[in-house]
Formats: structure tokens, sequence, C-alpha cells
């Protein structure tokens, strides 16, 4: 959808992420060899760059002090052999899960989206890990004061029934005309009917605001 809104091929990824096994999701992923060897060739156009992590700062830097160098890689790329105007978007987990758990600079986030906005590339948000309350918000990407153009749903969303959603703003969604995208189990009911509960119990019970208390 990013493609066909933006008219443009490249998506950008992050060293680390994991974004499923399915043949698109695993050419967005950097994690791990044996998920990518022998079922090659992958999706071609995705650019990984480095994933920013204060914990273990390839700089040696302080995360209060820094210059951001970790975005300097994909700053040099862009100004090198990737062209922003191919970009159609950046696909980023709020939290890096698989590769550690690790939680991103605020400085970090908003830097990116703001080079995103720069050169018209869609800030894509994978909230499969994240989503419905597990970093104390409903959405990880809301502790970064960002508002995403798309974002990525699954996991808890059915509280264990097998769905997953894309969410965008509608001139985004509808880039794809009908019948593209169209699978089977698309609207499945009882995924749907548990989503619609899961998102009911989450709300009535305040599972969001527990979460963030028990979080601390
Ligand atoms: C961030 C993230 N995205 C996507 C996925 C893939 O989800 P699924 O296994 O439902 O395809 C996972 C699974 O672990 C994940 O952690």
């Amino acid at each position: 959808m990013a493609r066909a809104y933006t008219g443009r091929k490249k998506i950008v990824s992050f060293i680390g992420a994991y974004h499923g096994s399915t043949y698109g999701a695993i050419s967005l992923s950097a994690i791990s060899l044996n998920m990518r060897r022998k079922i090659g060739p992958l999706l071609g156009d995705i650019e990984h760059i480095e994933y920013p992590e204060c914990y273990r700062c390839r700089y040696g830097k302080k995360c209060d002090t820094c210059d951001l160098d970790c975005l300097g890689s994909f700053k040099k790329a862009m100004a090198t052999y990737l062209p922003p105007e191919d970009i159609a978007a950046v696909v980023f987990e709020p939290i890096q899960g698989d590769a550690g758990l690790i939680v991103p600079p605020k400085k970090y986030v908003k830097a990116l989206y703001e080079l995103c906005r720069e050169h018209g590339i869609l800030f894509v948000s994978e909230e499969v890990q994240q989503g419905f309350g597990r970093t104390g918000k409903w959405f990880g990407i809301e502790h970064f004061d960002v508002v995403p153009d798309m974002m990525v749903l699954g996991k808890s969303i059915g509280s264990g029934v097998p769905l997953s959603a894309i969410v965008a703003r509608r001139e985004i969604m509808e880039a794809v005309d009908a019948p593209a995208h169209l699978f089977t189990m698309s609207g499945n009911e009882l995924s749907c009917a548990a989503a619609y509960e899961t998102l009911q119990i989450i709300k009535d019970e305040k599972l969001v605001e527990k979460s963030a208390e028990l979080g601390k």
C-alpha cells in the first residue's frame, strides 16, 4: 500500500527487526540467517539500517548528550546510494522486540519521523508485539509524540485467535484497487468477534492503565 500510494519502490527496515516469516515480512526482517537462508531470492528494494541502541551505543556516546550518530548512517545512505525520493516507507518497531526489547531514545524517533516527513516517506509503526497496552499505552509509538502514517497490528488484537490488521489513512488504504489484497480469511468472523471483545475488555477493565501502573 505504501508503494502504491507513494509510487516509490524502496522500503527501509532495521537490522535486528523481525516482522514475520511470510515472504514479504521475512524480506523486511534481519534477525536470523536461518530464517532467510535457502528461500531466496527475497523481495527486492528493501534496505536495512541500524536500530538505535543506547545501552550498547556503538559510538560510545551517552543518550542525553549524543548527536544521534546512529541516524547518521541513514542520512549518509540517502546522500550517497539511497535516493530518498525512491523510498516509500520506513517500517519501524517502536521497541525492537525480538532483537532484545531495545527501547529507542525519543529524540531518535522524532528525528527519524522528521526525516520521513521531509522526504515524503511514510512512517509505519510495526505494533505487532508492542500494541494493545503492552507498553502502558495502547500503542508503542504513542510514547514518542509522533503520529504514524500506517500501523501494523497482530498478536494480542485477537487474544490468541489469529488476526492481523493494517491501519492507515483512507487515501493510503485506497491506493490499491479492489480486488487487490483479497484473502479467503480476511475479515474472518470468529477472529473479528474475538478482536471486538478483546478491545471492549481492554477498555472496560482499563487494562492499558493497569499495564502502565504495573510497568512502573
Ligand atoms: C514485531 C513482530 N512483528 C511480526 C511478527 C510476526 O507475527 P506472526 O508470527 O503472527 O506472523 C512478530 C512475531 O513474533 C513480531 O514480534
